[in-house]
């Protein structure tokens, strides 16, 4: 299976398109996107939504929104951005990464190590000392990811993202490059 990377284009209804759906898929939706109460939670995402935020500038340092592509074919997404709000790491130089196997027949096939991989060396080579995730703390399986590629818990944000009925803490791991 041949990886490559390319550019998020959020002028293509097509990515765009694809973004909604992986975004959407119920499998999904709660572990990726963070939802502050039910009425929150029930909205679809929809092409439009990616094509808007997708073009807002981003505050903070270096970024990018890659789509994954496996044998040609988009896959998943895979993003970083330095310096941003989000981040409750305030040294500089601290990069928040995201990433989604949006096909999730291939996932735990050790797709999301080797994006991880290069999201990290990507990072990295923009400057980046350290990067800082969010899990939800229902998300075993991205915790168990993470933690065994040698991110580490280091502070969890209380009652932060809606789910199955009630608020989730927000589970914060960081990593040095
Ligand atoms: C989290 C995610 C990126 C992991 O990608 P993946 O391609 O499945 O991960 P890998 O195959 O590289 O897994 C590597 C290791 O992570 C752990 N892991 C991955 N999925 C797991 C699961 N369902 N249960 C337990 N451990 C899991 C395992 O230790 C695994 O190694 P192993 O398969 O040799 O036991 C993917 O599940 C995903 O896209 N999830 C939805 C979005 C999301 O949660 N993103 C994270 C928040 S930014």
């Amino acid at each position: 299976m041949t990886i490559t990377y390319r550019d998020m284009d959020y002028q293509s209804p097509a990515d765009c398109a694809l973004l909604a759906d992986w975004y959407n898929a119920p499998s999904t939706k709660h572990l990726y996107s963070r939802f502050t109460n039910a009425e929150d939670f029930a909205r679809s995402f929809t092409p439009a939504y990616f094509k808007r935020v997708g073009e807002a500038p981003k505050p903070g340092g270096p970024s990018r929104d890659l789509m994954v592509l496996s044998n040609g074919t988009p896959i998943g997404q895979a993003k970083f951005e330095t310096d941003t709000p989000k981040l409750i790491t305030k040294a500089a130089n601290t990069a928040w990464i995201a990433l989604i196997v949006g096909d999730h027949r291939l996932r735990r096939s050790g797709m999301g190590t080797r994006i991880t991989k290069h999201l990290e060396q990507q990072a990295a080579k923009s400057g980046a000392q350290r990067i800082e995730i969010g899990v939800f703390e229902y998300n075993h399986r991205a915790l168990s990811f993470f933690t065994g590629l040698g991110y580490e818990e280091f502070k969890r944000l209380p009652d932060r993202a809606w789910w199955d009925d009630r608020l989730w803490h927000d589970v914060r791991l960081r990593k040095t490059l």
